[in-house]
């Protein structure tokens, strides 16, 4: 039984407040890091569609005989596949070897592509299927997240950026805060 912190986010979902990132680790680096994470206490895992290793996150899940309820899992949408979240969340589901995510994140607003509310609007989609409990997005600006609300009419509950002693970030975290939008590190170890 894990005790650490729980965090409620603007939907009403509660995430555990730390998680394991696995960027850069390889298929069986990743089976053996969440594996022994889910063993000493760990809930949330952090991975992406980028990260290349959702399969190995799905095959440590497998193998865990944790509820389902009581895991928190995070995966994001490529900068290349914002056309179409549905397609790049179904595979990573078929990896991740899950009906659903916790959490489903845009990795990155890609200004120049121009697709991200676009992008934010199948977030949306996939919400009401069921498909991903919250939704939120990562190195957003408060520019890129007014625009989501202009334009959808809702905030993301998180917004993930690189966040560390050396990066502090403060005016973006005291944004967040105001508008119901938790910040979440990436990097945290710097
Ligand atoms: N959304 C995004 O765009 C984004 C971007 C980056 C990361 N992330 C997420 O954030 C997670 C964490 O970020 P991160 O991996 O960049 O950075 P981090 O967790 O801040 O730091 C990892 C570094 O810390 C060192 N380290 C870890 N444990 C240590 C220990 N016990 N003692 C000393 N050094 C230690 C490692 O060094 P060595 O390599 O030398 O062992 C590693 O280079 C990622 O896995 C990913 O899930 C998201």
């Amino acid at each position: 039984m894990t005790t650490q912190p729980m965090i409620k986010l603007a939907d009403g979902n509660i995430m555990p407040q730390l998680s394991l990132g696995v960027w850069q680790a390889t298929h069986d680096q990743t089976v053996a890091a969440v594996s022994d994470a889910l063993h000493i206490g760990y809930r949330a895992i952090d991975t992406a569609a980028i990260y290349k290793n959702e399969a190995g996150v799905g095959e440590a899940l497998q193998a865990s005989t944790l509820p389902r309820d009581q895991l928190f899992i995070t995966t994001k949408l490529w900068n290349t596949d914002q056309s179409d979240p549905q397609k790049a969340l179904e595979e990573s589901l078929q990896k991740l070897r899950l009906d659903f995510v916790d959490l489903y994140l845009i990795h990155w607003p890609v200004p120049d592509q121009d697709t991200y509310v676009d992008a934010w609007r199948g977030l949306l989609r996939l919400q009401e299927q069921g498909l991903v409990k919250s939704i939120g997005v990562s190195n957003f600006h408060p520019h890129h997240l007014q625009r989501l609300k202009a334009e959808t009419g809702v905030f993301p509950v998180i917004n993930q950026v690189e966040l560390h002693p050396l990066f502090q970030q403060r005016q973006l975290q005291a944004w967040n805060a105001t508008h119901q939008i938790q910040t979440e590190s990436w990097s945290p170890l710097a």
